[in-house]
């Protein structure tokens, strides 16, 4: 299926909407196209490296680099995949990852977060930063969950929005990825995902459309899987119908590392960059004998594609060369790497991240002052994690591990004592020897804090390390690796008051030891200053604020997708049966409990809800206010979330979804007026058969809750 007309005409509709200086930018590009040939212009529409295009020296066009992303500039690796250059400073700042920014509900953390990076890349000498990942997260197994942001599709925008704003006032390209329905890394590379339009509409696409209108996204990466049955990345209906025609991407579409598997559909269907195809070629080849190399230059010789839709690639190209100073020796602003600024930045998301899910009889904050022996148990407690993953790996300028903030908390004025509990290898089961060193331990200590989950190994190259939380592969399941459950059944047996911690890139199944622990914290992969992060909320100097941007299910079988069997797929296609009904749009509009709510998160103080308001203002915007007060005596943030419900939908609707937040610092004692708009967008629903969005008549209401669960105020609207 190619459409040999469209780029034409998102061209045409591109020249009647610019502005006077976008004309000249575009007369500028007209005229160093027409100083080309053929083999340069090519030469930019694939890879000459593993992470570079084509440039023309001749005319002053570099070449242009890209770099992962999406939570630290990537590790060196030379031109071709050669890690041993020691002689280039790499060890940069280590950001949390993805899920983690997401569960601060800060959009302002997540533009920092952006800022950091992209300062990071420009030192580095990068022009585009390939992040961020903003696939949902459907399954809990998705074994880069770790790197994307939300089940949900407006917190997915909003957080994709920061970031990218972040990066691009550096004046350096982000890149949203991976577009579209990457949301599973079993058989990612041959999947045909297969959903309903509205699926596509109301889920997954909002993050990429509010990374293109409100983020003016410099480049969006095609992802590995098929959708309905054509390649994602050289999709005619995802990328010049929906992407460049709909939503007049300018862009460039760049392909994921070897994403491209023929030369025709890529040309036609909007592929503007081909990368990485080295890993899907016959051994050997070299970058022109790409899908965009040598085999188009012969096609336009002989005429059988017209030169046109290779300048329309270039010009996408040379339009965001422009954007990012890359042409005529224009200068950018100097980067910054490794800089104390950006690892204390890295240590504020961090705090912001870690989310206390329980906290019975307020065990924390602790007393330092009360301990005199803590005993810290378990892998995760000093295992780094910057290096593994995937291709998110970053080389840490440090990485504080929690046993390492933990001792750097007492000084020396505590005795902290130190022990695995569990091994890592793959198919690793409980070790009882383990387990008993570690139940003597905490049984002569004042206090235990155990910190396991997931993990991912130290080195990409080390396969037989990397067992979970990465990217090319997804979990086995969630339940916890290495016999956790039995070693912190142990633990809670001889110290019911021990403070689990639990890292990884989304919920493992607690269910074996839940009910007799009495605190719970999700710290995510909290980056560098991680370990600083997490003593200073254990002992109390920080209030956690991090709100869960994913459900936390029971079970694994409670989660949609699994429920209805619509994971991983059949004979390589799946189809996503669960429709609208991801993360909380399922779980509470089908009544089915989770472990932990979309929105959760505890704080050591207390707010009150109250004083709702719901205004239709002129301009049909709706404007909601209501008082929030901390009630408690420590000061700190809530963050209040808006959903909004259709009652008696005449069509099947979740029972709530969210369209706004706020997140409110709050002195003890203090109150404060909150105000949340949303427009009558989050009212709609994308209706298949007008192939639009659609808002009913009917009543509405208005949610204001400290969790999707946890509703604390609720409005009346009419349409
Ligand atoms: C990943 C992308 C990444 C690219 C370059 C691919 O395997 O899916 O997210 O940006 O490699 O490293």
């Amino acid at each position: 299926m190619i459409n040999k007309c469209t780029c034409f005409l998102v061209l045409i509709s591109f020249f009647n909407t610019a502005s006077a200086q976008e004309k000249n930018i575009e007369r500028k590009i007209d005229s160093l196209i027409s100083l080309m040939t053929l083999e340069e212009k090519v030469g930019m529409i694939h890879a000459n490296s593993s992470f570079t295009s084509g440039g023309v020296p001749r005319l002053g066009i570099p070449e242009l680099i890209t770099s992962d992303g999406p939570h630290g500039v990537r590790v060196e690796h030379g031109r071709d995949w050669d890690y041993t250059n020691d002689n280039v400073d790499d060890a940069g700042t280590y950001l949390p990852t993805g899920i983690g920014l997401a569960a601060t509900w800060n959009t302002k953390l997540g533009y920092e977060f952006g800022k950091v990076l992209a300062n990071e890349a420009k030192a580095r000498g990068k022009d585009v930063i390939l992040g961020p990942g903003v696939n949902i997260i459907r399954t809990p197994l998705n074994g880069r969950n770790f790197e994307y942001l939300s089940e949900d599709p407006y917190l997915n925008a909003r957080m994709a929005v920061g970031y990218i704003k972040g990066v691009q006032d550096q004046g350096i390209s982000a890149s949203v990825k991976h577009y579209i329905a990457n949301n599973q890394e079993k058989d990612r590379n041959t999947i045909d995902v297969n959903m309903s339009d509205r699926a596509l509409h109301e889920i997954y696409l909002p993050g990429f459309k509010a990374a293109v209108l409100e983020g003016d996204v410099n480049t969006v990466m095609g992802s590995y899987n098929k959708f309905r049955g054509q390649w994602a990345a050289q999709n005619h209906y995802l990328i010049n119908q929906i992407l460049k025609g709909q939503w007049g991407f300018k862009g460039v579409l760049i392909s994921d590392w070897g994403a491209i598997h023929n030369t025709m559909e890529a040309l036609y269907n909007g592929t503007d960059i081909e990368f990485g195809s080295e890993f899907t070629l016959p051994k050997g080849a070299g970058y022109n004998d790409f899908f965009l190399a040598d085999t188009v230059i012969s096609l336009v010789k002989d005429k059988k594609v017209p030169v046109a839709i290779i300048d329309e690639k270039v010009r996408r190209i040379l339009r965001i060369m422009y954007k990012t100073n890359m042409l005529e020796n224009a200068k950018r602003t100097p980067g910054a790497f490794a800089t104390p600024a950006h690892f204390k930045k890295a240590l504020e998301i961090a705090e912001e991240s870690i989310v206390l899910l329980k906290n019975e009889n307020n065990i924390l904050p602790l007393n330092a002052k009360k301990i005199k022996t803590i005993a810290v148990i378990g892998l995760n407690a000093k295992r780094p994690h910057a290096f593994g993953g995937g291709s998110s790996h970053v080389k840490a300028k440090y990485e504080i591990t929690p046993l390492q903030g933990i001792e750097r908390y007492f000084a020396g004025k505590a005795k902290v004592v130190y022990a695995d509990g569990y091994e890592i290898k793959r198919g690793a089961v409980a070790n009882p020897q383990l387990i008993n060193e570690a139940v003597k331990l905490a049984t002569n200590a004042d206090q235990v804090i155990f910190v396991g989950g997931w993990h991912h190994g130290y080195d990409y190259t080390k396969w037989e390390e990397k067992a979970y939380d990465t990217e090319g592969e997804d979990k086995p399941d969630m339940k916890l690796p290495s016999g956790q459950d039995e070693l912190i059944k142990a633990l809670l047996k001889v110290k019911p008051n021990t403070i689990n911690i639990m890292m990884g890139g989304g919920p493992v199944d607690m269910s074996a030891w839940i009910k007799d622990a009495a605190v719970v914290v999700q710290a995510w992969y909290p980056g560098m200053e991680g370990g600083t992060a997490l003593a200073n909320i254990i002992f109390g100097k920080t209030n956690p604020s991090g709100k869960l941007p994913v459900t936390f299910p029971v079970k694994l079988e409670d989660s949609p997708a699994h429920k209805l069997a619509a994971y991983p797929g059949t004979n390589g296609v799946t189809y996503y049966s669960e429709d609208i009904f991801v993360g909380y749009r399922y779980f509470d509009t089908y009544q089915v409990k989770p472990q932990f709510a979309f929105g959760h998160g505890l704080s050591y103080t207390q707010f009150k809800y109250d004083d709702i308001k719901v205004l239709v203002q002129p301009d049909s915007t709706i404007k909601i206010t209501f008082n929030l007060k901390n009630t408690g005596k420590k000061a700190g943030y809530e963050t209040a979330q808006l959903y909004v419900a259709a009652l008696n939908p005449t069509i099947a609707r979740p029972v709530k979804e969210l369209k706004g937040f706020e997140k409110v610092w709050l002195n003890p004692g203090e109150a404060k007026q909150v105000s949340v708009s949303c427009s009558l967008e989050a009212f709609k629903y994308f209706d298949e058969k007008k192939s639009n969005w659609t808002l009913t008549k009917g009543n509405y209401q208005i949610l204001i809750g400290a969790s999707s669960t946890d509703i604390k105020l609720s409005g009346d609207l009419k349409f």
